[in-house]
């Protein structure tokens, strides 16, 4: 009988990646996305498509008493980290309420492994390069909804025995990202303004530095870990070792559509200034990265944007508290920012 995986977040950007390496690997999959921040077209062929939420406790419930998954891949969320301030509410009960439903199911009907797509937000502003054996003390609701899905994974697996591993990714960027969303992906956000002639928004003085991941650096390592018991239980950050600046990207992206971008800076976020990850843990267990380099990976990610084109930035329609919410994330798409 094949293996049943459940891919939720299957038609967003690394889900739809994840959801690939699965079917390669001969899963049969099925994909839970709501669409709001996914799109059809990126669901892989292959792939059963149910829409719907994860915080739909009677969906999920059914999906699991239907399928009898052998693994959970639990990539749906919201990520936008600067905005989670502002949409409190929003933020827990999408990203730690929806992900306990899973979890609660996968206790219940006994999934083999629950690997779980947390983040670098759960750090904090610690100390670099952030290693998986430091303290979490995440700043925002994002960091603290995933840390708090990491710890209640914890719990499962000490009470019930439920396998999981976690994953801490930081700024993955690649094909299919969703780069019409103005509140995050900043290299989608430059993408997205040079295809409409705009010039690129930058909070602060873009010397900010984030070592910007390529997909496979991401993607391959969550497929495989279901198959790979010694990350069993664990928590591994993912990513691309070197940062760059905001201001290089920008001349990285640009060069990448053979223009020099202009460059609008707006006055900077509360967000940390420097983030990398040591990621020595992970290429014991996973084996090293692609290799690909930052260069490399823009290119292959704008050939891809140049076919699909510009995409409108959707505003945020329930933003639960105004007060110093960041210029250019007011109902303006053309003044949005890129965030990291
Ligand atoms: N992209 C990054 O740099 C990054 C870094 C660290 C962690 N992550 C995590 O990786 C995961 C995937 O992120 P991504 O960048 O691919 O984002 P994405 O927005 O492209 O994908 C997320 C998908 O989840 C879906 N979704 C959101 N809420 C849902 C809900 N309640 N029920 C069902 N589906 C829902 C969206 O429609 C979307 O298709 C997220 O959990 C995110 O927090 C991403």
């Amino acid at each position: 009988m094949k293996i049943k995986s459940l891919v939720t977040g299957g038609a967003g950007f690394i889900g739809s990646h994840v959801a690939k390496h699965c079917l390669d690997m001969g899963h049969e999959v099925i994909i839970l996305d709501d669409l709001s921040g996914g799109f059809e077209d990126h669901i892989p062929a292959g792939a059963v498509f149910v829409q719907g939420s994860v915080t739909d406790e009677a969906l999920v419930s059914e999906l699991f008493a239907t399928y009898r998954f052998d693994y959970v891949y639990h990539l749906a969320a919201y990520a936008a980290e600067g905005l989670s301030h502002f949409i409190r509410r929003f933020n827990y009960n999408n990203n730690l309420i929806g992900s306990i439903n899973l979890i609660n199911e996968s206790v219940k009907h006994k999934v083999k492994c629950f690997t779980f797509t947390s983040s670098i937000a759960v750090y904090g502003a610690g100390q670099l390069p952030m290693r998986e054996d430091m303290i979490p003390t995440p700043e925002d609701p994002y960091g603290v909804s995933k840390y708090a899905v990491e710890l209640d994974l914890k719990a499962a697996h000490e009470m019930f025995g439920l396998n999981y591993v976690v994953f801490r990714p930081h700024n993955v960027y690649g094909e299919n990202q969703n780069i019409g969303d103005k509140y995050r992906n900043v290299i989608g956000i430059f993408m997205n303004q040079i295809m409409q002639g705009q010039s690129l928004t930058i909070f602060g003085d873009g010397e900010q530095t984030r070592a910007f991941s390529y997909i496979d650096d991401v993607a391959i390592p969550i497929a495989k870990s279901v198959v790979t018991p010694a990350a069993y239980n664990q928590v591994f950050n993912i990513g691309a070792d070197k940062p760059y600046t905001v201001n290089e990207l920008a001349k990285v992206v640009g060069a990448c559509f053979n223009v020099t971008p202009q460059i609008n800076y707006l006055q900077a976020r509360n967000e940390v200034m420097h983030a990398y990850s040591d990621h020595t843990k992970a290429h014991a267990v996973f084996g090293e990265g692609s290799g690909i380099t930052l260069d490399e990976g823009i290119r292959k990610m704008a050939a891809w944007a140049k076919e699909v084109g510009a995409r409108k930035s959707k505003e945020f329609d329930n933003i639960e508290i105004y007060e110093k919410l960041p210029q250019g994330w007011e109902k303006k798409p053309e003044t949005a920012a890129a965030t990291v």
